[in-house]
């Protein structure tokens, strides 16, 4: 008797051990068992989202929990159609990425009449009672880019090009750009010449409005803060139809693997690393935890979402360059030979 208390209390321990450590995946398949969560996605045509999906769904299996995943190719009103639609088919809890905050609100107030909780993923719900944000400081990520191309051009004409203007992280992103050079721009030496926002943070868009920039200003822009990769991509493509790629620094987020491969040509300046894996499996626990009605302690912050203090989770992002760009590979990010093989 003795003996099988024994052993019962040593399970007991064994379990909770396991349960708040985080350990291994076979005792921790009792922990989220028969939860059911919905991932909702804006597109999967930034490469990042693939990674972001398949971290979340194996950390979520790896917790007991079934994914259904979904995602509307860019369109808003049936990223909402697929939203509904997973609710009725009895998802506890729902991670959105936005393709638009505002009409995303809805979303949130369908799911809250059938008891679903909801997380928005690395975009901002607004206007709604959204339950938690997980995210990085896009707010820092726009201060890193503009901060890293103003100590390489600290005068001369600017040309600042926003992402989706949909997306509350475009706005979060420009307004941190503007912290690092508004003081530059007091004193006369950074003129921004264009602001612009591509849309549905379209490299095509991007390309097309650069090169109108370029046009207007006979080629004098001396420096391009884009606000990620993939728009990136699209200026440099415009600067190089001038024979200015290389000469006019350009910022960008995300260590795509060909803005990394941009980064060691040296045709685009930096970019803004953000470890997925680290967003995706915080969103993955999170998920399960709302899911089971638990408190979230990590959500330390509050973000205001024009309609509420939503709680938050904001990690940090990395600012990389030529010097540092191993980052990506020390991190698993990226394989070396994808970086630096021959295009
Ligand atoms: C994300 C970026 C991404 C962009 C386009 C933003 O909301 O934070 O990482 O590049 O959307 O998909």
């Amino acid at each position: 008797m003795i003996g099988k208390i024994r052993i019962f209390f040593a399970a007991v321990f064994f379990m909770a051990g396991f349960m708040s450590y985080g350990g291994e995946n076979e005792r921790q398949q009792t922990v989220g068992d028969g939860i059911k969560i919905g991932l909702s996605m804006d597109s999967l045509r930034v490469e990042r989202w693939r990674k972001d999906r398949d971290i979340f769904m194996k950390r979520a299996k790896v917790l007991g929990a079934e994914v259904i995943v979904q995602h509307a190719d860019g369109d808003a009103r049936r990223q909402n159609e697929q939203a509904e639609n997973m609710i009725t088919q009895g998802v506890d809890v729902l991670v959105v990425i936005p393709k638009d905050g505002v009409a995303a609100a809805q979303i949130v107030e369908i799911a809250h009449k059938e008891g679903v909780k909801v997380l928005a993923y690395d975009r901002l719900i607004m206007k709604s009672d959204v339950d938690l944000y997980i995210s990085f400081d896009n707010e820092q990520v726009g201060y890193l880019q503009a901060e890293y191309i103003a100590r390489k051009i600290p005068k001369g004409n600017y040309f600042l090009l926003g992402g989706a203007p949909t997306d509350n992280n475009a706005h979060l992103l420009r307004k941190g750009q503007m912290r690092a050079l508004q003081p530059l721009i007091d004193r006369g030496e950074i003129r921004v010449v264009a602001k612009q926002w591509a849309i549905d943070w379209d490299a095509r868009d991007a390309l097309k409005k650069t090169e109108q920039v370029l046009t207007r200003h006979d080629n004098r822009i001396d420096a391009v803060v884009a606000s990620n990769d993939g728009t990136a991509g699209g200026v440099i493509q415009a600067l190089d139809a001038q024979k200015l790629a290389g000469k006019v620094p350009v910022s960008g987020q995300d260590a795509e693997k060909a803005a990394c491969q941009r980064i060691l040509a040296g045709t685009q300046a930096m970019t803004v690393y953000k470890p997925i894996h680290l967003i995706a499996i915080t969103a993955a626990e999170a998920a399960v935890a709302l899911a089971k009605g638990d408190a979230i302690p990590q959500a330390t912050q509050t973000v205001n979402n024009d309609k509420t203090e939503v709680p938050a989770i904001l990690l940090t992002p990395i600012q990389v360059d030529k010097d540092n760009l191993d980052v990506v590979i020390d991190d698993g990010f990226h394989k070396r030979e994808d970086i630096y093989k021959k295009k």
